[in-house]
């Protein structure tokens, strides 16, 4: 980067990504497919989670979200006309069997054939996710991931994706943020099936990750030439004070949200303090387990939205001032570039790719039709600008998919949150690319874009 100092207060600088460099956006099967109950999809766990009183903040529920299973023609047409390379999105195992184990229902999987068929068509790099929390309510019925079995079901699961997908497909990711399917789902309850045990927490964990590797198997023997992926969410947390209390509170939520994933599948096992300190007996790891776990990946998705300050009594407020986005998350772009060379360092993964980054805004400021959203445009800016350094550094990341492409359910906070690049008029299911979107394209487009040598990240 050309970092020569101006005193020309409209000097930019042009940062420009190495050749092959992947733009992309990504999204999620229940938050915009709709269709709920079509051509033999059965109910997920969060279909049936939405119906129960006040587990939605606005009541509402993914029937219809952004229509994309009627609509995806279209919208393939548009990451097309974006320019995008690559487009993230999550396969819904109860469109594909129903049941959670048995029948393949191949009208299911028809949907996704056609969607990689156009996808391809329009030159876009599929990037499919198996599991983006949406697991069939047949199998939530019989224990969801506190049952060993849902593990072995996810396995079948991925055999009958593959059969179908396996030819066409450059890059598997497996799970989406297995943290927050085990803590949301079985911790806080903020999230289906809405339990609330540290116990199971740590069961449905162990079963997410065993899913992982029993599916990471089943991905090398069907398409060898194929990658394995895996995302992980990463929150970077400091304590909030010097005190012992706050430093250990950090260090075992730190554990237990920013290493418990990945640790394992770095060949690490699950990070032996925690694990001793919440008395966990890891009754649930059988001989072989954290072999499969650890079999290698070729490419780590990481997701990063902010960073957190721990207080142990959970008092710690943010400072009055600080950038926030519409949910109250910081805005720290910093924190982006430190965890890349974090990660790289402690697992050293063949390549990373930032599955996952982006902002709800207000979206209130409108001119000719379009969104102005600059807040969304900045903040999306000046993470690349910390991706683009942290290539600099040697970290090996492949790409950059902007959360998200639409409008859609934003899980237990309903349609409220706005993390599109384009909007979605949830009245006549419009989009409209917003201002980010038009800048995210030409970025996309010509591989860079220009910073102000002004702007407050550069340094
Ligand atoms: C991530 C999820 C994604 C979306 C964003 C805002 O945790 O993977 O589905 O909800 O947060």
């Amino acid at each position: 980067m050309n970092t020569t100092a101006s005193n020309d207060p409209d000097a930019e600088t042009r940062l420009t990504f190495p050749d092959g460099f992947v733009w992309g956006s990504a999204t999620s099967a229940f938050q915009i497919e709709g269709a709920a109950a079509s051509d033999g999809k059965s109910p997920s766990i969060w279909d049936v989670f939405c119906r129960q009183e006040g587990a939605i903040a606005d009541g509402s529920n993914g029937d219809v979200a952004c229509d994309h299973y009627n609509r995806y023609a279209d919208d393939v047409a548009l990451i097309a006309d974006l320019g995008l390379d690559a487009y993230r999105f999550s396969i819904a195992w109860s469109r594909v069997i129903p049941e959670g184990t048995g029948a393949v229902n191949a009208a299911g999987l028809d949907f996704y054939d056609r969607l990689t068929d156009a996808l391809l068509d329009a030159n876009v790099t599929p990037v499919p996710t198996l599991y983006h929390w949406d697991l069939p309510q047949a199998l939530g019925a019989r224990g969801g991931w506190l049952a060993r079995d849902t593990a072995f079901a996810f396995a079948e699961y991925t055999d009958a994706v593959l059969e179908r997908l396996g030819d066409r497909i450059d890059t598997w990711t497996t799970l989406n943020e297995p943290f927050v399917s085990a803590n949301h789902g079985y911790v806080t309850g903020e999230h289906a099936p809405g339990h609330t045990s540290v116990a199971e927490g740590l069961t449905a964990s162990h079963h997410l990750m065993l899913a992982h590797g029993l599916a990471g198997e089943r991905i090398r023997s069907m398409a060898p030439d194929a990658r394995l992926a895996i995302v992980i969410n990463f929150t970077p947390l400091a304590p909030a004070t010097e005190s012992d209390a706050d430093r250990i509170a950090t260090h075992h939520r730190n554990n237990l949200e920013n290493r418990w994933y990945s640790d394992p599948v770095g060949g690490l096992g699950y990070p032996a303090d925690t694990v001793a300190h919440l008395e966990w007996d890891q009754a649930e790891v059988h001989d072989g387990d954290m072999a499969l776990i650890a079999a290698p990946i070729d490419l780590l998705g990481i997701n990063y939205y902010t960073r957190e300050m721990v207080s142990d009594d959970d008092s710690y407020e943010l400072p009055a001032g600080t950038p926030v986005n519409t949910m109250g998350w910081e805005i720290h772009p910093p924190t982006l570039g430190s965890l890349l060379r974090e990660v790289d360092d402690r697992y050293d993964f063949p390549s990373i790719l930032i599955t996952e980054n982006g902002a709800p805004m207000p979206d209130r400021i409108r001119k000719n039709g379009r969104i102005e959203d600059d807040d969304r445009l900045d903040y999306i800016r000046d993470h690349l600008v910390e991706v683009h350094r942290a290539i600099a550094d040697g970290c090996p990341i492949e790409g950059y998919l902007v959360w998200s492409l639409f409008d859609n359910f934003e899980w237990a906070w309903g349609y409220a949150p706005r993390f599109g690049i384009v909007e979605v008029d949830f009245e006549t299911q419009q989009r409209i690319p917003k201002k980010s979107a038009e800048w995210f394209s030409r970025a996309a487009i010509t591989n860079g874009f220009t910073v102000p040598d002004r702007s407050p990240q550069r340094g």
